[in-house]
């Protein structure tokens, strides 16, 4: 086998980044380690910014999304018992984000890639990448667990393979520059087949820890609580996860609207740069490279945002031969990587209580909540890093 670009992973970057090549006459082939059924189905953020959207509108992608997706126009803080709506379209001259699950776009990109004829090969787990330091790079992958190693010669391989992939291992370690921050804890999340219950997420900061209300549609909720990161989810009855959920909620004049929990499972928290995002003809993209704690929704926003700025720089080299914005397509990434990263590690210390900090630090994150409540500055800056930063170039 044969491409002009080879890609790990059939994530929201690998899928993208296909789609953006294509636009411009790039030929590209997908290996995917999972079965479509799999990847359509594991359930994982639902935020989109603002440009993502308009991205799947230009892309021919955003038919389903307009139609079923729901657009928010701002989001809601809660401490201290009491609410307080971030105006987010109002804050970015009528900008807004939409709520629409990452496995429905991935359905959407993976269904229009395969009506173009585009090749995504599912059940091919990629096991090495060769020669990336080189001309003529290589990757050796296996259809199923018995399969015969296979090669995918290409110019180009693009890693996105997510951050357990093998991508990120086949650049020596010695030439990594990484940077990691673990949080203290984690969040428990749950799918539940209930109304909504407020109009907005809800991002709440409590006594007894972080709470966020959110939705996938008028009938299946998606909440997430504060808990220890390797606690055991059979600690967790139904009972227990409702009771934490509405007290942490509580709001005068309100009332959770519960249901059957059909999903549940507890996820660390943590904040991650690979800043070694290419290695010779070899290139990392989303969380292969970076991951950030769910609170600010960045996760696949960012991913998206690294595959634009790296189809661009691909599109110079294939159509004019240019070198250059390969070459500088790490440093253009991390600037909107360490914005994003910023972002969400002050939407996470801000809403979270963290047992190993001091009295004087949860103060000051109070005073960062009501700063954002009372200035306008403030809050402008919350809601544009939230609804998605523009594009430098
Ligand atoms: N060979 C082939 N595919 C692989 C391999 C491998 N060896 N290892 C991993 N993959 C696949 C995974 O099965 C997954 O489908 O790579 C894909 C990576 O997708 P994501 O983990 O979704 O990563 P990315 O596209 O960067 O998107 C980041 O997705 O997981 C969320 O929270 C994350 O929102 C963020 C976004
Ligand atoms: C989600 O709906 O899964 C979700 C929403 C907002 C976040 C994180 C996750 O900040």
């Amino acid at each position: 086998m044969r491409a002009q670009v080879g890609i790990i992973g059939a994530g929201p970057a690998g899928l993208f980044l296909a789609h953006l090549l294509h636009r411009v006459g790039i030929e590209s082939v997908i290996l995917e380690a999972r079965s479509r059924a799999e990847v359509e189905g594991t359930v994982r953020a639902g935020v989109l910014e603002h440009w993502v959207t308009d991205l799947m509108d230009e892309l021919g992608l955003g038919t389903r999304m307009r139609r079923e997706a729901h657009q928010h126009d701002g989001i809601t803080l809660q401490w201290n018992g009491e609410r307080h709506h971030v105006d987010i379209a109002g804050l970015t001259s009528g900008r807004h984000v939409t709520v629409y699950p990452q496995h429905e776009v991935l359905i959407d990109l993976i269904e229009a890639r395969l009506k173009q004829g585009g090749a995504i090969v599912f059940g091919a787990s990629a096991v090495s990448i060769t020669g990336a330091d080189g001309d003529t790079p290589r990757i050796e992958f296996r259809r199923g667990p018995d399969g015969a190693l296979e090669p995918l010669h290409c110019d180009y391989v693009v890693a996105a393979d997510g951050f357990h992939g093998p991508g990120r291992r086949a650049i020596p370690e010695a030439m990594r520059c990484e940077y990691q921050k673990l949080y203290p804890f984690g969040w428990l999340g749950i799918l539940a087949r209930a109304p909504l219950s407020w109009h907005e997420l809800i991002y709440a900061n409590q006594n007894a820890g972080f709470a966020l209300c959110s939705t996938r549609s008028a009938d299946v909720q998606r909440m997430y609580i504060q808990c220890d990161p390797v606690d055991d989810i059979a600690n967790w009855s139904d009972d227990r996860i409702w009771g934490e959920l509405c007290s942490r909620l509580a709001c005068d004049g309100w009332t959770l609207k519960e249901g059957p929990i059909f999903q549940k499972g507890i996820i660390p928290l943590r904040s991650f740069v690979c800043e070694t995002m290419q290695f010779g003809r070899l290139f990392l993209a989303g969380d292969a490279a970076h991951i950030v704690p769910p609170t600010g929704a960045k996760g696949l926003n960012l991913a998206v945002a690294d595959v634009v700025v790296l189809a661009r720089a691909l599109e110079a080299r294939f159509k004019s031969n240019r070198q250059d914005l390969l070459d500088g397509y790490a440093s253009r990434a991390l600037r909107r990587v360490w914005k994003a990263e910023r972002f969400s590690w002050y939407m996470t210390t801000m809403l979270h209580r963290n047992d190993q900090e001091s009295a004087f630090e949860h103060r000051i994150h109070l005073a960062d909540l009501d700063l954002v409540r009372t200035n306008r500055s403030a809050a402008a800056a919350l809601a544009e890093n939230y609804v998605g930063l523009p594009f430098e170039d």
